[in-house]
């Protein structure tokens, strides 16, 4: 039977654990032998691979994080880790792999993937695998989730764990509100994102705040008295608490970093109001699944089983994700490496490059 691997890789997100549950059950039902390899990469490095049964991914639905852990692995990026990697798995006969993970985490999954065969041939030529083996495995067949809060992936709507940490941050607005509206204070929030203003953006709409910088739309030199205007206009209105909202990614249209810290001083000068920032950090990424979530990412997993069991020799590895609200498959090179270029075009502070990169052929 097919011997199918899960891992989790990059920053945790919540609803990868109802992703990995999706995966081992569909594999399972399909009649596969499933297997975690804990804390992601690096398990595979390392040998930490263990069979898993139906009841182990039991009440795990409903859970922050992921349990079968995760990690961003140096060794992985080096040969001899993926070396390593590949003799592990193929010691308990996995040819197949489900990887739950950002864009860094699939890229490397890619460049593993093609290696394949030049490192089964390393093995074997150095006694560290046996031909027999090898040659019963000439392939490594994967498909991809997307695991990030920042929802920054090309050509899915919805990465795992965006919506819940969303929420999170709707509702630590929603606490800072109180405290600002009783002292009539001004509050600069950071969000999480790295490159993407998904969160930042989707908060300031969802939080009802006065000002949000994304990096994806780096605001127009004196945009710091437009803002301060704006807060003038809001409070004269009888409105007690303002919010700015910055992305962690924030950069002006030199490429320059807009910091919470920055925006606080030009608000405590200019408007001559004790300001305040909360980075709201970690807090984002932990806690509960939301409801979006565990189910779409259940959608998700069984999807993923089903399309790595079925894969056939010299296929393209896919990435499933989500459009117009349904399961897609999105070809994994293009989309990881649409998604590179638009970070690159956003350090840059290039808009239009960032645009133009994000509206890849295959997202039509
Ligand atoms: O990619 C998810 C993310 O939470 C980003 O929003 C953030 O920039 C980064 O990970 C933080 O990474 P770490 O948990 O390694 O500090």
């Amino acid at each position: 039977s097919s011997r199918l691997g899960v891992l989790t890789s990059g920053g945790d997100a919540q609803g990868m654990n109802a992703a990995v549950r999706a995966v081992v059950r569909t594999g399972l039902h399909l009649g596969a032998e499933v297997f975690a390899v804990d804390d992601g990469w690096q398990g595979a490095v390392d040998g930490h691979i263990r069979a898993l049964a139906w009841d182990d991914v039991g009440s795990i639905l409903n859970r922050g994080g992921t349990v079968i852990g995760t990690a961003r692995s140096a060794d992985f990026r080096t040969r001899p880790g993926r070396l390593r990697a590949a003799r592990n798995l193929l010691e308990r006969g996995i040819d197949r792999l489900v990887v739950v993970g950002g864009d860094g985490s699939l890229t490397g999954t890619e460049l593993f993937r093609t290696e394949w065969p030049g490192l089964l041939e390393e093995l074997v030529a150095t006694g560290g695998l046996d031909a027999a083996t090898a040659a019963a495995h000439p392939e490594l067949f994967v498909a991809g989730l997307v695991g990030s809060i920042d929802n920054d992936m090309v050509g899915t709507e919805m990465t795992i764990g965006a919506d819940s940490a969303l929420h999170r941050i709707v509702e630590a607005l929603d606490a800072i509100a109180s405290t600002a509206a009783s002292h009539q204070r001004t509050f600069v929030v950071e969000v999480m994102g790295r490159h993407c203003g998904y969160l930042a953006l989707m908060a300031a709409v969802a939080g009802g705040s006065d000002y949000v910088l994304i990096p994806e739309s780096p605001p127009a030199p004196g945009w710091e008295e437009e803002m301060v205007d704006k807060l003038r206009e809001s409070r004269a209105a009888g409105r007690r608490e303002s919010m700015v909202l910055v992305a962690e990614g924030a950069r002006d249209r030199a490429g320059a970093p807009i910091t919470a810290a920055y925006v606080r001083g030009v608000l405590q000068d200019r408007l001559s109001e004790d300001a305040r920032v909360t980075i709201l950090g970690h807090v984002q990424r932990g806690g509960a699944p939301s409801a979006y979530d565990r189910w779409m990412s259940t959608l998700l997993g069984y999807a993923a089983a089903q399309e790595v069991l079925s894969a056939e020799p010299g296929g393209e590895p896919h990435v499933v994700g989500v459009r117009h609200n349904r399961i897609t498959l999105l070809p994994l090179v293009e989309a990881v490496s649409a998604t590179r270029a638009v970070a690159t075009a956003v350090d840059a502070g290039d808009y239009a490059g960032a645009m133009a990169a994000r509206g890849s052929s295959f997202t039509e």
